[in-house]
């Protein structure tokens, strides 16, 4: 079984990143720059923001984090929105999500710059991707594509079953797959038979949020496996496959931790330095 180390091959991504970002530098004497909106207190978006800015700051590019409190208001977002919306020196913009509950989340997407959208939630880059024009890709659905194509370079005629329909992940990995040829399958939590569905898999990305849902005897031999699921049990951190059982009929799966997760901020980077190049 081939453990599919995501921590290395974000690593690799970043310095490719950084070699880039040193190349834009000398061709228009200026880096990218990404800002980052926190909202409130979250531990979880307070880590994943920490690391993000830690990652942008490795490869180079100009990085800013403007916090909040929980209770801001939504105008004050949106003016800021707009204010970066304006600044040249900000190649991307990305609001950390969830916010308070009295902030409402469409109406600050689409409040960011199409051009600016390093997420790839604007209902722009989302209609350009299901169109198959040049968007921005959402970094997480990204990442585990990169991963796929790394283990098997040829995905034309394969089966692919994703488990969960968010927009955030299942909706754009659909995209993603179907790019390649795939023939895809989205599941949800009102699919009849997911084990079944889930053999018929020759790739299955799992994206629920459910603890260790997929079961050994629910993937084929030789599937690729991708774990999009952190999830906090009794036990710590668990993906929402059973490593232990599906290791030992997949040909490839991801770890939770070091799998899917740095992939995801690595995009972010290459998200953010795509929106640079194509605004230059
Ligand atoms: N919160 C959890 N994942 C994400 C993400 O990919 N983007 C944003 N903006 N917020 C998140």
């Amino acid at each position: 079984m081939i453990l599919i180390d995501g921590k290395k091959v974000a690593a690799e991504l970043r310095q490719e990143l950084k070699k880039e970002v040193a190349e834009l530098k000398i061709k228009y004497n200026k880096v990218p720059g990404l800002t980052v909106i926190l909202v409130g207190e979250l531990a979880p978006s307070k880590i994943y923001v920490k690391n993000k800015e830690k990652s942008a700051n490795e490869v180079g590019l100009k990085s800013e984090v403007i916090r909040y409190p929980d209770s801001v208001e939504e105008k004050i977002i949106l003016d800021k929105i707009n204010e970066l919306n304006n600044d040249s020196s900000v190649s991307g913009i990305l609001v950390q999500l969830p916010l308070p509950k009295h902030i409402d989340k469409q109406k600050v997407i689409e409040a960011i710059l199409p051009g600016k959208d390093v997420d790839g939630f604007h209902p722009m880059n989302v209609g350009n991707l299901s169109s198959g024009y040049e968007s921005s890709i959402p970094c997480t659905p990204l990442g585990c594509y990169l991963l796929i194509k790394k283990i098997e370079p040829n995905l034309s005629g394969k089966k692919a079953v994703i488990i969960g329909r968010s927009n955030l992940n299942g909706k754009p990995m659909t995209q993603l797959l179907l790019k390649e040829n795939c023939t895809v399958t989205i599941t949800h939590s009102k699919t009849k038979d997911l084990k079944g569905e889930c053999l018929k898999g020759d790739i299955i990305v799992a994206a629920v949020g459910m603890p260790e849902l997929v079961k050994g005897d629910w993937v084929k031999k030789d599937a690729i496996v991708i774990d999009v699921g952190i999830n906090k049990t009794d036990k710590g951190i668990v993906g929402d496959v059973a490593f232990d059982e599906v290791s030992k009929v997949a040909k490839a799966l991801t770890p939770v931790p070091g799998g899917v997760g740095p992939m995801t901020i690595a995009c972010l980077l290459k998200n953010t330095i795509e929106c640079f190049k194509r605004s230059n």
